[in-house]
């Protein structure tokens, strides 16, 4: 596949000024040194000079001269009409030594194949570790019980588009400016006090750093926290987004057994007394949907405490709870400044949205938003405003309550679904929040198997096994009921119950 013209302006930017040589000759060989490594395909196209002589701040002259003395030694060719293309027949890898524009060698090098490394050699160790696919990779979207799929159909999308149009006619200087790394002010503070409310929460608005997603806020955690080989506590099972972020920082991961309390914290700290992080789902757990006890979140408070640790509390879908009173965030029992708070909007508004958050004690708000910067400068600032004025409006409070409805009623059919079809071989988990359930099967059940022929039925189950680093105790999936109709899952707990025998 031909790369698209000016793809890789961004490696034309790398151009080195600090060496000496006149400017159009390191011109040539930072793009004769694209070509060589493969960078640059052969016959793909290159921008033009008045383009690449903006990127790298040069006159137009100058990558003029580059492309003369490319061409003339063969790298690339120049089309009237059409542009410049890097040649197709490429005159093959340079052997030792430099060979400058205009210095031609009587004898060419003997023609090499480009030999590009490919698939995983071409990564580095930790490129290895990351370009893994997760669970979500064959996931399709549409199809009933997608897992972690909000309702899309019954968001108040006019409304939305109402507030995002008034913020676009009074987009003034702010929104078009450089943005604080940390996220907008109006957007930290809603949070802040949306969080403190209805969460217990006890931070100030200047805790809040404003991220893409609860991924970007478990990464930056990592990248600020972490050092290679740490030991981290995990949950086993556990969410496969959470392990991901701390494996791809070299970190070594503890599985700690969940039960009917939460995160046993005990054989945590016996097994890993000196882990330096600590992440737990504790609102509901994830996948298995348990909600740790008092007594357990003290005694994970006591001991991160007594090792120093970080605490990261990942609140994701504690917005739905069904059953009983949400015990509210962790972080609000914290009295040590151990715990970092992770939030999202992703899946509450819509996974389109990117906006998440991250709460942290006050000694580590600078850390963390020097990191955010390094990281890709800050949160797109529209999108931010138009979320504020959501949430200073009240509409997000009213957002969750409708939404809290709409999935209640849709866990009670599919509780209700499961009971009707397969009551005498499927025991579904705790059911008391979030956007699905955990349906344990029948010992004999070949979960890859039946999830092949569910998917010829356009339903998507996602096996548990893969939230665990050993074995689940017996074959389970998730079911989601959030993006379905009761109708919808009622025909497709039918046609599962059908197909588990
Ligand atoms: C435990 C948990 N945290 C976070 C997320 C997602 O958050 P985000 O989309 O903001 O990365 C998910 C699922 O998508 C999840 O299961």
């Amino acid at each position: 596949m031909k790369q698209r013209a000016g793809a890789p302006v961004s490696l034309f930017a790398e151009l080195d000024r600090d060496d000496g040589s006149p400017l159009y000759r390191r011109a040539y060989r930072r793009i004769r040194e694209m070509i060589l490594r493969g960078a640059l395909l052969p016959g793909s196209r290159l921008p033009s000079t008045r383009s690449l002589a903006g990127d790298i701040a040069v006159s137009r002259n100058t990558v003029e001269a580059a492309f003369a003395h490319l061409e003339a030694d063969g790298f690339i060719t120049r089309r009237v009409g059409s542009g410049t293309f890097v040649a197709a027949s490429l005159p093959g890898l340079l052997a030792g030594g430099e060979r400058g524009p205009g210095r031609k060698t009587s004898k060419r090098p003997k023609a090499t194949l480009l030999t590009r490394p490919s698939g995983n050699d071409a990564l580095s160790s930790r490129g290895r570790i990351m370009a893994v696919a997760g669970p979500s990779a064959d996931a399709d979207s549409d199809a009933t019980f997608g897992v972690c799929r909000p309702s899309l159909d019954t968001f108040p999308l006019p409304l939305w588009n109402r507030l995002a149009a008034r913020r676009g006619r009074r987009l003034g200087d702010t929104l078009l400016d450089e943005c604080d790394a940390a996220g907008l002010g109006d957007l930290r503070s809603a949070i802040a006090e949306y969080l403190n409310a209805a969460r217990g929460v006890r931070c100030s608005a200047g805790q809040v750093i404003v991220v893409t997603s609860t991924q970007q806020a478990l990464d930056l955690i990592a990248r600020v926290l972490i050092d290679a080989h740490d030991e981290i506590m995990v949950e086993e099972p556990c969410y496969a987004g959470a392990t991901a972020a701390f494996r791809n920082a070299g970190a070594r991961l503890v599985p700690v057994r969940v039960d009917e309390h939460g995160l046993d914290v005990e054989h945590g700290a016996g097994i890993s007394p000196t882990a330096r992080l600590c992440y737990v789902t504790p609102s509901h757990q994830f996948p298995l949907g348990v909600t740790m006890t008092l007594a357990r979140r003290l005694a994970l408070l006591a001991w991160a405490e007594r090792a120093r640790a970080w605490i990261v509390e990942d609140d994701y879908d504690s917005e739905f709870r069904y059953t009983g009173h949400p015990l509210a965030a962790l972080q609000g029992l914290d009295e040590h400044a151990r715990v970092l708070y992770v939030g999202t909007f992703n899946k509450v508004m819509f996974p389109a949205l990117r906006l998440a958050y991250l709460i942290v004690p006050l000694d580590l708000v600078d850390p963390f938003s020097n990191a955010r910067e390094w990281l890709d400068g800050f949160t797109a600032a529209g999108m931010q405003a138009v979320m504020a004025d959501f949430m200073r409006r009240g509409h997000f409070v009213q957002h969750i309550r409708r939404m809290r409805a709409i999935y209640h009623e849709r866990r009670d059919a599919l509780c209700a679904a499961v009971e009707r079809h397969a009551g005498d071989r499927v025991r579904l988990g705790p059911a008391d929040g979030g956007m699905h359930v955990v349906g344990w099967l029948p010992r004999r059940t070949d979960v890859t198997q039946l999830r092949r022929r569910v998917a010829q039925r356009d339903m998507y189950l996602r096996d548990v096994a893969v939230y665990y680093a050993s074995r689940p105790p017996q074959p389970g999936v998730l079911l989601n009921f959030a993006s379905a109709t009761p109708a919808a899952i009622d025909r497709g707990v039918a046609a599962v119950s059908r197909l588990i025998g």
